[in-house]
């Protein structure tokens, strides 16, 4: 595929702007020496170029996209309307309250909705990602150590068996992280929890269910150990997709905890939008929450702020159009369907795994919640085919692949993640597939050591392309 420098053809242009007449500025004023060199094209090499760009993109809209620990499920077209209303689109955070009345009460009632699903008493809606909830989270216990102040209580601990982004977190928020390993089954070591905590603990970070995709069956007795300690309980929500309407975080002893709106409330990731993960926190930490708050008055909904916040964690009301998108989603699945989607992403996974493992190994070979971890150590080890060799494998297949090499407690982890939006016969189509690979693997190794093989780009070098990304373009002379 062509650059879209490479298409340019000095003098070719799109006449569909007017001529520029805005008097230009004096040769002195602009730094720049020559005008910059943007290709020239005609607007429907601009619209090729793009759709063809498009075209080489995968996305869920594209194909299956299992992609374990993102829950890439499908991002519904009314939640992007109803978040282009101009209602939405063409306010101002600064204006004055009475005139945004209706924005204000969307915030309310989606952070009482959220409060209702996880069982929390207040929630913020600025943190503006999943690891930003988390950071901010941490903070709100900090804060409520000094308060008290208890300023001995400097460590989080953090089961290995948590999302990377939680040792993180605790870091930036200054704490010392102590990690403990996980048992046999892939849960807290509850010998382990009871050895650590101590007079220094601040608090506990669990991803529940956790990065191997199950639900730890003593999670009420984890909670207890960490509260008779004194420490609080961190609950990494961004997994609710498997257990919300069912379980809540609240009832199981959590004091504060994070939620993905970018995973289970079906707005889009990365590239296809900012994110939102919105922090949660009992009645007693309330106080302590950042930002925007929104309160009644005999006038109206109007803009507050907590009495002891920590602060802002990003500007105004965080990413506004994602809450409303989330919003979109929550009245469009209603109550009732809160927990049916969990049941079904649990059952999709589960579904799945069933009719993989006897060629595929688990790591845990159980119930798992809405993912479940294989590992391909014995493969690797018998014909020296890999997880990344299977994963490169099914993108000939239109499939995105799924999670490599994580979590890291397991050995050559492909970490997969259907979600509830897919339908059966999808799983069945995916679920051939990896058959058809693992045939091929025993046949032909080689030939999945080769793949993809049906892509514009085969095997490149992953490191240089995250580290040293050629995002300009070289005009040589
Ligand atoms: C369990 C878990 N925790 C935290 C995060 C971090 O979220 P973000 O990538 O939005 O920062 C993720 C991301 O997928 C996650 O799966």
């Amino acid at each position: 595929m062509k650059l879209i420098f490479e298409r340019s053809v000095p003098g070719r242009h799109s006449d569909l702007l007017p001529v520029c007449d805005v008097p230009a500025a004096p040769a002195d004023y602009a730094p720049r020496t020559r005008a910059p060199r943007l290709p020239e094209l005609a607007e429907v090499q601009v619209d090729r170029h793009f759709t063809e760009l498009a075209g080489e993109t995968r996305g869920v809209n594209g194909g299956f996209y299992p992609l374990g620990s993102c829950t890439m499920k499908y991002n519904p077209a009314v939640n992007e309307r109803l978040a282009a209303l101009p209602g939405f689109t063409d306010i101002h955070p600064l204006q004055p309250a009475d005139t945004v009345q209706g924005a204000l009460e969307l915030m309310k009632t989606e952070e009482k909705y959220l409060c209702e699903i996880t069982g929390m008493d207040a929630m913020t809606l600025q943190p503006a990602a999943g690891a930003h909830g988390e950071f901010t989270g941490l903070l709100l216990i900090k804060a409520y150590h000094r308060s008290r102040g208890d300023q001995a209580r400097t460590k989080i601990i953090v089961p290995d068996s948590a999302h990377g982004t939680n040792p993180a977190s605790a870091a930036m928020a200054g704490f010392e992280v102590v990690n403990i390993a996980s048992d046999a089954n892939g849960y807290v070591d509850l010998d382990a929890l009871r050895a650590a905590v101590g007079p220094d603990t601040a608090g506990l970070m669990l991803t529940n269910p956790n990065t191997v995709g199950l639900f730890d069956p003593h999670i009420e007795e984890i909670t207890r150990i960490v509260h008779e300690a004194g420490g609080l309980n961190y609950y990494d929500g961004a997994n609710l997709n498997a257990v919300m309407g069912i379980a809540r975080p609240g009832d199981m002893g959590f004091d504060v905890m994070h939620l993905n709106l970018h995973k289970t409330f079906s707005t889009p990731h990365g590239g296809g939008g900012p994110g939102s993960g919105p922090c949660g926190c009992k009645a007693f930490l309330a106080d302590f929450l950042p930002g925007l708050r929104v309160g009644d008055s005999p006038e109206g909904l109007v803009r507050q702020t907590a009495l002891q916040t920590i602060g802002n964690m990003r500007s105004f009301a965080g990413n506004f159009l994602v809450i409303v998108k989330a919003y979109a989603y929550l009245l469009s699945i209603g109550r009732e369907g809160v927990p049916v989607t969990a049941a079904n992403a649990v059952l999709n996974a589960n579904y799945m795994m069933n009719r993989l493992k006897d060629l595929y190994p688990m790591a845990y070979d159980t119930v798992c919640m809405h993912e479940f971890v294989m590992t391909l150590e014995q493969m690797k080890h018998q014909i020296d085919v890999s997880a990344m060799d299977i994963a490169k494998a099914l993108l000939d297949h239109g499939i995105h692949p799924p999670t490599m090499y994580f979590p890291l407690i397991v050995h050559e982890a492909l970490m997969v993640e259907p979600t509830e939006t897919e339908s059966k016969e999808t799983l069945d189509e995916a679920i051939e597939v990896f058959r058809r690979i693992h045939e091929e693997a025993l046949r032909d190794p080689e030939a999945i050591r080769m793949s993809p093989r049906t892509t514009r780009i085969q095997r490149p070098d992953e490191v240089k392309a995250a580290r040293k990304p050629a995002v300009t373009y070289d005009f040589g002379a």
